[in-house]
């Protein structure tokens, strides 16, 4: 079957998403076709080079892969300047390709180093997570963390492509790939009801990694992503939607020191929290608060939350990005596939959801 292709259109640059099995075959014909640089070099980690180097070593032609680790700890300006050794070692100039080929870490590393590499070379993101399949890999945002917080050192930019592969995700742990799925359920509950009962009616198959449900279910995510980006690249309005569950997931991932959840998962406990602060004030239907508490708990275990005071998480959130005039900024679901942003939370809703959701009092 002939790959789909998702388009996504922001001011500063249009690209297109290829998306089906076997397109990995296809990524040194598709950067040929849109006539990118010729010398390409693939930033990938060892453990993905491992599982799927030889798939796409074709695009790197004689340039050896440079490997770096990816776990999030990793993320940090030390390991981008590494890759900036290896471009420089290897004289990549203008006229050079960064394709980067891992989960949300690697490409948003070495995403930054083809930002900054020569004020910028050619990036192609060939994503191998579903997180970064469905997320990060779209949307331009790169960077790195900073020992005082993360993701405080980066820049907007675009790929040229993204290539997406579905069968890459044979490979990944199930608890990675759980930590993808609650995004796909954030686009559900935020945009489309029709994307969130699919995950539930679903689960069975995409699970299984039956090809084409889960590359329909990718696909649809991808779409909304590139629809809310492409009409806001900068986050000025409608793109904060996709920050729905990530203010109080944020904050549990900085409590935890980024070592106890996923990401995904942070954001699951948050969007339980954005659908209780929404019930307490009427603005969500209790049927559809637990509907998104059902999908959640239907994809398995989350690590617990019980030992986490709701005082940590308020002082975390406190020093969120989201704070705009020290005001915090809440999307709340009003019912599944639909949201308002707020900025009039009080303290004591927040903490009352917080202690709703299952934080300690
Ligand atoms: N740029 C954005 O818009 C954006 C959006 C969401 C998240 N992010 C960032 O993404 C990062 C999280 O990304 P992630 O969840 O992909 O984590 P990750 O990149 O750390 O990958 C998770 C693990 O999966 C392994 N892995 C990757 N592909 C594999 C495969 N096919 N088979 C087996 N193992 C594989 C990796 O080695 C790693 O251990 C965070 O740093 C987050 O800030 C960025
Ligand atoms: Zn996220």
């Amino acid at each position: 079957m002939d790959p789909l292709r998702i388009e996504v259109a922001t001011p500063s640059r249009a690209y297109v998403i290829t998306l089906g099995e076997g397109v990995l075959a296809r990524v040194p014909r598709l950067l040929d076709d849109l006539r990118l640089p010729e010398r390409r070099f693939v930033v990938s980690s060892p453990v993905v080079w491992r599982f799927h180097g030889r798939a796409i070593a074709a695009v790197a032609g004689p340039n050896e892969p440079i490997l770096v680790p990816d776990g999030e700890r990793f993320k940090a300006l030390q390991t981008v300047s590494r890759i900036y050794e290896s471009l420089l070692k290897a004289n990549a100039d203008r006229a050079s390709t960064v394709v980067t080929f891992g989960g949300g870490v690697i490409g948003d590393m070495a995403g930054f180093a083809a930002a900054t590499y020569l004020r910028g070379i050619a990036l192609v993101h060939v994503p191998t997570t579903l997180l970064a399949q469905v997320d990060s890999a779209i949307g331009g945002k790169v960077g790195v963390n900073h020992p005082l917080g993360k993701n405080l050192i980066g820049a907007f930019y675009q790929p040229h492509a993204v290539a997406i592969d579905p069968s890459v995700l044979a490979t990944l742990p199930r608890r990675e790939f759980r930590a993808g799925l609650y995004e796909v359920i954030k686009y559900g509950m935020t945009s489309s009801p029709a994307l969130f009962d699919r995950v539930a009616r679903e689960s069975r198959a995409i699970f299984g990694k039956k090809s084409q449900v889960l590359a329909e279910v990718i696909a649809e995510s991808c779409r909304i992503k590139a629809s809310v980006v492409s009409a806001d690249e900068r986050e000025a309005g409608p793109r904060r939607i996709l920050n729905f569950g990530h203010t109080a997931g944020h904050a549990l991932e900085a409590v935890t020191k980024y070592r106890r959840y996923r990401h995904g998962e942070a954001v699951a406990y948050g969007m339980l929290v954005a659908a209780e602060l929404a019930c307490g004030r009427g603005a969500l239907a209790e049927r559809d608060r637990q509907a998104l508490a059902d999908l959640i708990a239907s994809l398995g275990p989350l690590p617990p939350i019980g030992d986490i005071t709701s005082t940590q998480m308020l002082e975390a959130m406190q020093h969120d990005k989201k704070m705009v005039n020290g005001r915090l900024h809440f999307v709340l679901p009003t019912a599944v596939g639909a949201t308002v942003i707020v900025d009039d939370i009080t303290e004591k809703e927040i903490r009352a959801a917080l202690v709703k959701a299952g934080f300690k009092r």
